[in-house]
């Protein structure tokens, strides 16, 4: 059976005195939601230990930001499965189109990481995504299947999600229609060859189009940036209808 998994991504957002006051918000307002929807947040690496301390784990889950594929070693400046493993740790969001286009990740560093994640028993959430350029020019699809065959080789299907975030519609308040993202989740599915992988939408999520975004076929969860950091609008977005 395919997982739900409603995601939030902080970036570079949040310190430790915000994470407390969102949470305090935020917990009451997903007590009733049931396991089967997993909500998970990926706060930034300095408020992991605070968001670890004032989580009951019930259904919200912890993400880190990023992952490393050596345990420990001269690595400036990253962050190993070790260290995030002891606070509770359990999803890692690696390839997000930001890491790809300022620091220039590769697909290979990104294989590396999502094989790293998944060594150390957690869910890496690999994301995927063409840009305004890439689409105009027709060449979506053909980004997309290079990105999901080197970024995943190797990795298990049974614990992987795949994020399909267009980055056109990454923090410009522009959505991809939901019907065309069903389509690009229906291919990465295929792509993968695993009918029951997660795969999430990300992109200009918020609590007014995620009902419809939630409805479609291929799309099982959703990854969402500037509405996460907002204790009530992320709480909407998690008890979608
Ligand atoms: P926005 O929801 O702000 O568009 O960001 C999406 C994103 O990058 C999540 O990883």
């Amino acid at each position: 059976m395919r997982k739900t998994v409603i995601a939030g991504n902080w970036k570079m957002h949040m310190n430790c005195a915000d994470t407390e006051k969102f949470l305090l918000k935020f917990l009451p307002l997903i007590k009733d939601i049931g396991i089967e929807r997993n909500i998970v947040i990926a706060p930034p690496f300095t408020a992991i230990s605070t968001f670890s301390a004032n989580t009951n784990f019930k259904n919200l889950n912890i993400a880190s930001q990023n992952i490393h594929w050596e345990e420990s070693g001269a690595f400036t400046a990253e962050i190993s499965p070790r260290m995030l493993i002891e606070h509770q740790v359990k999803y890692a969001i690696v390839g997000h189109s930001e890491p790809r286009k300022y620091f220039s990740e590769s697909d290979e560093q990104i294989n590396k990481r999502a094989i790293s994640a998944q060594l150390n028993g957690l869910t890496p959430i690999v994301c995927v995504g063409e840009s305004l350029e890439q689409r105009e020019r027709g060449e979506a699809e053909r980004v997309i299947t290079r990105q999901v065959e080197q970024g995943l080789e190797g990795t298990n299907p049974a614990n992987l999600i795949v994020a399909y975030e267009p980055i056109w519609a990454i923090g410009t308040g522009k959505t991809c229609e939901a019907v065309e993202a069903n389509k690009i989740c229906k291919l990465i599915r295929n792509l993968v060859g695993y009918e029951d992988i997660t795969i999430q939408y990300g992109g200009s999520v918020k609590p007014d189009n995620i009902d419809e975004i939630m409805s479609m076929d291929d799309i099982d969860g959703v990854l969402v940036g500037g509405a996460s950091l907002d204790p009530v609008s992320f709480a909407r977005i998690a008890n979608y209808r």
